[in-house]
């Protein structure tokens, strides 16, 4: 089958195309790949710089689209249905890829498989970052950096559903406000400055949540943005540096900082990538949620499709295309 292989750890520009054979499908679900989704931890994988380094050489990409070819018979999913998966953290961007059943759900009609593919890998982490660590409730205002971003856009399309009145994203550039705004945002404001441009907005009140996949020297200043009782949910560090926080801040202010570790809960807890599912599902089909609309790279160019992620250059979800 046609592969993308990372052999060497030089970056995005490592990933190339090649044959290798197929996953052998015993007790698994074995899936012919429609797309696959690319998210900032394949370029951190792709320099040896991610938590979760896999032996090389390796194939990259953690989530799927696809057709299922065979499943065994206890199964929730069997051949023929259209399915979004997770590889978790790498072997999505091949022609075929085999899958413990519960990391397979089934993807509703009205969602393309490029959309399909990008969709589980920041969709069920927002679920865990706002409604099960950042207890997200009614009326809240939630502020969001990298807002033109993967997580980003996840956080916009999927805040207000449960209970954000008003989103508020933070983008690096002029360019990124167009994305942040066609995901949703209520408003969107400049990362340079943006403390100000939140005081402002909320008339000196600061905001409920924070969601954070940026750290780096905005910390202190999304910390100082938060109203009393707010919280800061801390999902990553695109910018480099992991702050620290002086805990006399959350104090003074009534104010928590959460991390926010999808993996490691789904990890010990049986279960919940499929009780997660079941909640985002009927959203997803009936329209309640919008499904994501990537940028899609045909698999020839999947280095390219990652290194977009890491120059910044990326305007909403990426993808590649498989078939
Ligand atoms: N905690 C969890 O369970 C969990 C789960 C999934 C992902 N994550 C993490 O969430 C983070 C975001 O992932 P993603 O897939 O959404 O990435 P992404 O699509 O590349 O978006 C990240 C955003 O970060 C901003 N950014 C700021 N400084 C940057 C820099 N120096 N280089 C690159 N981007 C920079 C960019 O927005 P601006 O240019 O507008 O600033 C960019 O849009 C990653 O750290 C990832 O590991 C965590």
């Amino acid at each position: 089958m046609r592969a993308i292989q990372i052999a060497t750890l030089d970056g995005p520009q490592a990933a190339k195309l090649v044959e290798i054979d197929e996953p052998a499908g015993d007790g698994a679900v074995l899936i012919d790949v429609h797309a696959a989704g690319v998210a900032f931890p394949d370029a951190l994988q792709s320099r040896g710089l991610y938590q979760y380094k896999p032996d090389m050489p390796y194939t990259p990409g953690a989530e799927i689209a696809g057709v299922v070819r065979s499943a065994p018979e206890d199964a929730h999913v069997s051949a023929g249905d259209r399915v979004c998966g997770l590889t978790m953290l790498c072997g999505a961007m091949a022609e075929v890829v085999a899958l413990p059943p519960d990391r397979v759900f089934k993807l509703p009609d009205s969602v393309s498989f490029e959309a399909g593919a990008g969709l589980l890998f920041n969709d069920l982490t927002m679920h865990h970052a706002l409604r099960t660590r950042g207890r997200l409730a009614e009326g809240e205002t939630v502020l969001v950096h990298g807002a033109a971003g993967g997580i980003g856009t996840s956080t916009l399309r999927l805040a207000p559903v449960w209970g954000a009145s008003r989103t508020i994203a933070v983008v690096s550039t002029e360019d990124k406000i167009a994305v942040a705004k066609d995901a949703g945002a209520t408003d969107v404001v400049l990362a340079d400055g943006f403390k100000d441009a939140v005081k402002e907005l909320t008339g000196g009140r600061g905001v409920d949540i924070v969601v954070d996949p940026v750290g780096g020297d905005r910390f202190t200043d999304s910390l100082r943005s938060l109203a009393p009782g707010g919280r800061l949910l801390v999902i990553g560090f695109t910018g480099g540096e992991i702050p620290t926080v002086k805990v006399n801040r959350l104090l003074l202010n009534n104010v928590d900082a959460v991390g926010v570790g999808w993996g490691a809960w789904a990890g010990t807890h049986p279960g919940y990538l499929l009780e997660q599912w079941a909640e985002l599902e009927p959203l997803l089909a009936s329209g309640k949620v919008s499904a994501p609309t990537p940028e899609i790279y045909p698999l020839e160019r999947a280095a390219d499709a990652i290194a977009s992620l890491e120059d910044r250059s990326a305007k909403g979800k990426v993808v590649v295309a498989v078939r």
